[in-house]
């Protein structure tokens, strides 16, 4: 007898991680749903991608629908259930914190209450940020010539590093990410948080205030000026897609994780600061890119590095493209999908 495909729904199917996700389990063996508002420039065109080269099975619903959701999920009953989607954007989230709620508190509850009742055997891996821990403002902070560094011993963050929801976003991912949890505890679901840094890749159609690498990379491949908020020296550590979407298929099969918190980046290695990047993208293009300073934006951490040995040393897994190849890659996508991709720099 033909053994039946391991289904997984991914919410934010049509975005950056989400597709990426998608691709990667479909040519894994997975059967693959998702869910998506479509809201995001760009989620289109990875749609229509995706539907190139997988087969998939497409959903258009607001997660913040409990009713819509519920009757999915209760049909799927998705083996594996990846939370992609939700309102990415501190800037957004201040404009319109009613939004922010409803898509990644709300839309995030919705999820872990569908499970609750109708599939409770789905393991549950929730997309969660670093913005949980704020302002790291903990921690001293010096600043060198082109980027700020934490003082002192730690050099990054690691999971018990207090919590502390900065912003309308960090307050709707943080509730996310800690209903999540307890719903383990609570309902003894199979449930995983990973709390990212900064993800880049390509099928990430940037923006100005999401997505930063790649859209920095972008302004500089079609010649435009670049805007830097703050004074350039703020510090993330960056972790290309392929890592990621690795790291969910090796979370999938693992019992070990459940009711786990993680951090998750591209850790010291492969961290840099604006000024930094530019710096690699005058290498790169063999150009001078151009730039200007403005305010810095509210809740802007000065540096943020993931401190991944938790995962590490539980799943055995670490970053495996540095910074230049992945900057690559993107620099190649770009140059492949150059019109798809100018539209974004139309206002
Ligand atoms: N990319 C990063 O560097 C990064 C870092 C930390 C956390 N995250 C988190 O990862 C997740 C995915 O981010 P991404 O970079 O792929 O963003 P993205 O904007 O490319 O993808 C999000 C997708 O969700 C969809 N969406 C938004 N609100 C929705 C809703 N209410 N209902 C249904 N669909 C909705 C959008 O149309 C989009 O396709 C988000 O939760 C984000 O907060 C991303």
């Amino acid at each position: 007898m033909k053994k039946s495909k391991k289904k997984l729904l991914v919410t934010g199917g049509a975005g950056f991680i989400g597709s990426n996700t998608a691709l990667y389990f479909s040519k894994h063996g997975w059967n693959i749903h998702i869910i998506d508002n479509l809201s995001r420039k760009g989620s289109k065109d990875n749609l229509l991608n995706l539907k190139k080269n997988i087969d998939v099975n497409f959903y258009k619903i607001d997660t913040s629908n409990f009713s819509k959701i519920s009757k999915v999920i209760k049909k799927i009953k998705p083996k594996l259930l990846i939370h992609c989607a939700g309102q990415v954007t501190v800037t957004k989230s201040v404009t319109n914190p009613r939004n922010d709620f409803n898509s990644n508190a709300i839309g995030t509850f919705n999820i872990l209450e569908a499970i609750r009742l109708f599939s409770n055997k789905t393991k549950f891996i929730n997309i969660s940020t670093n913005k949980v821990y704020g302002n790291v403002s903990n921690k001293k902070v010096f600043q060198g010539k082109n980027r700020y560094g934490f003082a002192g011993k730690m050099k990054s963050i690691n999971e018990n590093y207090p919590l502390d929801l900065y912003s309308p976003y960090g307050c709707s991912k943080g509730i996310a990410d800690q209903y999540t949890r307890d719903y383990s505890r609570i309902y003894d679901l199979d449930t995983v948080v990973v709390r990212l840094s900064c993800i880049y890749g390509t099928m990430q159609y940037g923006i100005e205030d999401h997505g930063w690498i790649v859209w920095l990379t972008i302004k500089s491949y079609f010649g435009k000026k670049i805007k830097i908020f703050g004074d350039g020296k703020q510090v993330r550590d960056a972790l290309y897609i392929d890592d990621l979407v690795k790291l969910f298929l090796k979370l999938s099969k693992s019992k070990k994780n459940k009711n786990k918190i993680y951090n998750i980046g591209g850790g010291i290695k492969n961290s840099m600061s604006l000024l930094e990047l530019i710096e690699i993208l005058d290498k790169k293009m063999n150009k001078k890119n151009k730039f200007k300073k403005f305010n810095w934006r509210p809740g802007d951490q000065k540096i943020y590095i993931s401190d991944i040995s938790k995962i590490k040393k539980e799943h055995h897994w670490s970053p495996k493209i540095n910074v230049h190849q992945g900057l690559d890659k993107v620099i190649n996508w770009i140059h492949k999908n150059e019109l798809n991709i100018k539209k974004l720099l139309k206002p």
